[in-house]
């Protein structure tokens, strides 16, 4: 079979897209935050809609799985391919087909890289408002599958606020499309949202029509500092008003993670702030009026530290001075490399909640490793946190205990284990401290009713055998 698989292949796509076994490039083998190397049988790049319908109708007759390969910035192993299976990178599909200044949309391929969206939506005076970390590698379909979050969700949501129209192939090959530039459509079943965020399990997003904004011409941004949680909070609630929905970013990071990070840093840029208080917030707004905005900024900051609310606070001066706060948070590199291997993690939960969680899962953790470094940040005004658990190793029995510990405090508040990077693999086994059994049950008889075979992506969101399927990841998945 596998000889004939690969010359079908290559008359739908093309030789020159179609690579076999170990000449696969590195690149579509591996994810971040995955220790398991992938051994696909099979790439292909296809060039358009038809011709990934016509690969998934191919892999339907064979019985052969097929996983999505994007920038594989996920971090949950959520697109990396099956063992022998057949890795679809869609690298090729990255078109931006139109944008459309009045209706204030851009329709896409799914294989455009964030950045490229966003730069090109910029350059017609639109904001495509989804921002992350990864904007380099991850591919829109990629932000689709997993429904993306980031730093603006307080203000513009996550990209399924985002998706007014979707094109996508299911698992017998229909191309199902309904790329419309409505932000209402009431006309029965929203589809779209059930493939949003299903971390390619229901079909392959191919296009998409996204809803842009005007674009915010002034920038302010600020690192504040705060004697407790609850007062970083009640600044939160203040400045939603006192900006007049400006307000964009929150990010919050507790004492630790700052420390840190700016300790890391410090070779190339100056710690912005003194160490000493509990919690940092990264606070950003974007509005049209440069004078006015900073004032209203200034003045609002300005309010909230007379009323004890705030205790410090810096104000970016430049554009320069704003990347070197936004740095604090993203550039992460330097202080992570010392707490290598770690586990990370994206929970979420109401936001009163939030400290009762840090403290059961920290005190989880230093219960069975006591010199572990348990670090708490993320974006705070969604109700989502990242923690980062570093023990100085990490065994199969280490990432379980740290998941137990982690996963347990999030049960105990009624979170989710998934707030957005998604399930893929290494939190499948998981699934279930976050969802009810009746909850699983409808997923199951979702997912088995647009792909009775299993070929799409299994192994990801559901453990294999819970769905019986006849694919099964192997070897070790686990965070890093
Ligand atoms: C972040 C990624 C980890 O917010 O989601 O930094
Ligand atoms: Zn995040």
């Amino acid at each position: 079979m596998s000889e004939s698989f690969g010359k079908n292949l290559a008359a739908i796509v093309g030789e020159a897209f179609v690579e076999e076994g170990e000449g696969i490039d590195e690149r579509y083998r591996t994810a971040i935050g995955v220790k398991r190397r992938a051994t696909p049988g099979w790439l292909a790049r296809p060039a358009d809609t038809g011709e990934v319908a016509a690969v998934v109708r191919l892999c339907g007759a064979a019985v052969v799985p097929i996983t999505v390969v994007g920038g594989q910035t996920g971090t949950c192993g959520g697109a990396l391919p099956s063992d022998g299976g057949l890795a679809l990178s869609l690298e090729r599909m990255n078109r931006i087909v139109e944008i459309d200044r009045l209706s204030m949309t851009m329709t896409l391929e799914a294989g455009c890289i964030l950045q490229r969206a966003q730069e090109a939506a910029e350059q017609q005076g639109a904001l495509l408002p989804l921002d992350l970390g990864a904007r380099g590698s991850a591919v829109i379909g990629g932000v689709i599958g997993t429904n993306a979050g980031g730093n603006r969700v307080l203000r513009w949501g996550m990209m399924r606020d985002m998706v007014l129209g979707l094109e996508a192939v299911l698992a017998d090959g229909t191309v199902v499309s309904s790329l419309g530039k409505m932000i209402k459509d009431n006309a029965g079943y929203a589809w779209k949202h059930l493939l949003i965020g299903s971390e390619g399990t229901l079909g392959i997003v191919t296009r998409a029509v996204l809803r842009l904004r005007p674009l915010p011409t002034t920038r302010q941004t600020a690192l504040v500092a705060a004697s407790s949680f609850e007062n970083a909070i009640a600044v939160l609630r203040q400045l939603e008003i006192a900006l007049s929905g400006q307000l964009s970013s929150f990010e919050i990071m507790w004492e630790d993670f700052y420390r840190i990070h700016t300790e890391a840093q410090l070779p190339q840029r100056p710690r912005p702030m003194p160490l000493g208080h509990p919690v940092y917030a990264l606070i950003e707004a974007m509005g049209g009026n440069q004078e006015a905005d900073r004032d209203h900024f200034e003045a609002a900051l300005s309010s909230l530290v007379a009323e004890g609310l705030i205790a410090d606070a810096v104000v970016a001066q430049s554009a320069r001075e704003c990347d070197a706060l936004w740095a604090v948070r993203e550039d992460l590199g330097p202080g992570y490399a010392p707490l290598r291997p770690f586990a990370a993690y994206d929970v979420s939960m109401g936001i009163a909640d939030m400290p009762a969680f840090v403290d059961d899962a920290r005190a989880g953790v230093l219960a069975c490793y006591p010199e572990a470094k348990v670090l708490f940040y993320g974006h705070a005004g969604d109700g989502n946190l990242h923690v980062l658990v570093s023990t100085g190793s990490m065994d199969d029995v280490t990432a379980q205990a740290l998941n137990d510990a982690i996963y347990g405090a999030v049960r105990g508040v009624g979170g989710s284990i998934a707030a957005e990077h998604g399930i893929g693999t290494t939190r499948a086994a998981y699934l279930g401290w976050t969802r009810s059994p009746s909850e699983l049950a409808l997923m199951r008889t979702i997912r088995l009713a647009l792909d009775p075979k299993g070929i799409l992506n299994p192994g990801k969101l559901f453990e294999p055998a819970e769905l019986n399927e006849p694919f099964r990841s192997t070897g070790q998945e686990r965070e890093r």
